[in-house]
């Protein structure tokens, strides 16, 4: 093949391909292996939202509803935002997309942070702009450093927050002073995909903030329905913003992009109130037992208002996650983020915790760690 592959796309570096649960097993001859990588949710999905979900495969020869009418109307009260100001997605990942097609030319800039969520960076570099990219600063953004790397070509700015990996939090008053020394002409986007874990009076009222018109930039928050609500895999998100924006955002999205499945199942997982409970509750559960007994073992926990941590292993990351593979546990080496001596585990159920931590303190001793 003689093809003209674009330069911006030729330097893109692919997704690393997760090889499948199965398959992982047969290669390190394991069964019944826990996966503590991806900051999924460990309870599974909502019942409820299995069966709506279930019932809509009797109607799987029918387009869905191009609007997600039910599904934006529900968001719009479990938000408080208006459903004119919202925006679904296939994933969040998907409006992330979204608002680098429409605001983004060739050789326009955006700004992110270094380790945050990966994805801002690629989407970026598939449409031909340039990446600004400033470390965070003792784990969390530096909002002074990106602030002063705001140009004429700045179009975007991504934080996630709560920040993937390190579970740290921008408070409201640091996201207040830092809107008002930007100009007005650009977009910054809160990815809230873990904010339903952070306590309410420490979130930023974005649902103010998106519809304040003048002397601040426009704020769009992303969240997601792949953590708190356990569907990552029917891939719904959804973005805050303000209705002018939700419309560009419309003119470039597909017409189906939220499934039928995915439409009801989110629906209904909305109603769910006890699942989300048991999400929440277990999380918070899970996370101050685990932390408390890895400080026991000698590692070093750092604080989480997520539904993940970092931890400290004093060692070499990547050889524990090897070695936690052969005991059929799955968690996130930070090596390639930075952190050569970090590990990041979700939290898991009550089970997996245990497991984990039996395993990891196996694995410890067997590196000679602590
Ligand atoms: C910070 C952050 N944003 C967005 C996402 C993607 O979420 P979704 O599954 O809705 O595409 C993730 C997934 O891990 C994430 O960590």
């Amino acid at each position: 093949m003689k093809l003209n592959i674009p330069k911006n796309i030729a330097d893109i570096i692919p997704y690393p391909p997760g090889k499948p649960l199965e398959e992982l097993e047969r290669e390190y001859g394991v069964s019944d292996s826990i996966k503590l990588a991806s900051n999924e949710n460990p309870w599974g999905p909502s019942p409820k939202a299995v069966a709506a979900a279930q019932e809509a495969l009797n109607s799987l020869h029918r387009y869905p509803d191009g609007s997600s009418y039910h599904l934006t109307n529900a968001l719009a009260k479990w938000t408080g935002a208006a459903s004119e100001e919202i925006v679904l997605g296939n994933g969040s990942n998907e409006i992330i997309e979204f608002l680098i097609k429409a605001f983004v030319r060739s050789g326009d800039e955006v700004i992110t942070s270094h380790p945050s969520f990966l994805m801002y960076q690629k989407f970026v570099q598939v449409r031909g702009g340039t990446n600004i990219v400033i470390k965070l600063r003792d784990m969390h953004h530096d909002l002074e450093a990106i602030a002063s790397a705001v140009s004429e070509r700045t179009r975007l700015i991504f934080l996630d927050n709560p920040n993937n990996p390190c579970a740290t939090l921008t408070g409201r008053e640091q996201f207040a002073e830092f809107l008002a020394k930007l100009p007005e002409n650009l977009i910054v986007v809160l990815d809230e995909a873990y904010i339903d874990f952070v306590e309410p009076e420490k979130r930023i009222d974005v649902q103010t903030l998106i519809r304040e018109p003048e002397g601040i930039p426009a704020v769009v928050a992303l969240r997601t329905f792949s953590k708190a609500f356990g569907l990552a895999g029917l891939r719904v998100g959804f973005g805050i913003m303000h209705s002018d924006i939700a419309s560009l955002l419309h003119r470039v999205r597909q017409p189906f992009n939220i499934n039928l499945p995915a439409q009801a199942g989110a629906l209904a997982a909305l109603d769910d109130q006890a699942h989300y409970d048991k999400t929440m509750n277990g999380t918070k559960e899970g996370l101050a037992w685990l932390s408390e007994q890895v400080r026991d073992l000698g590692c070093v926990p750092y604080p989480s208002c997520t539904n993940f941590f970092l931890i400290d292993v004093r060692g070499d990351a990547t050889a524990l996650y090897e070695s936690m593979l052969h005991k059929g546990v799955i968690i996130r080496s930070m090596k390639a983020y930075g952190y050569p001596h970090f590990i990041r585990i979700t939290i898991g159920t009550t089970e997996e915790n245990k497991r984990f931590f039996n395993s990891l303190k196996t694995c410890l001793q067997e590196l000679a760690y602590v």
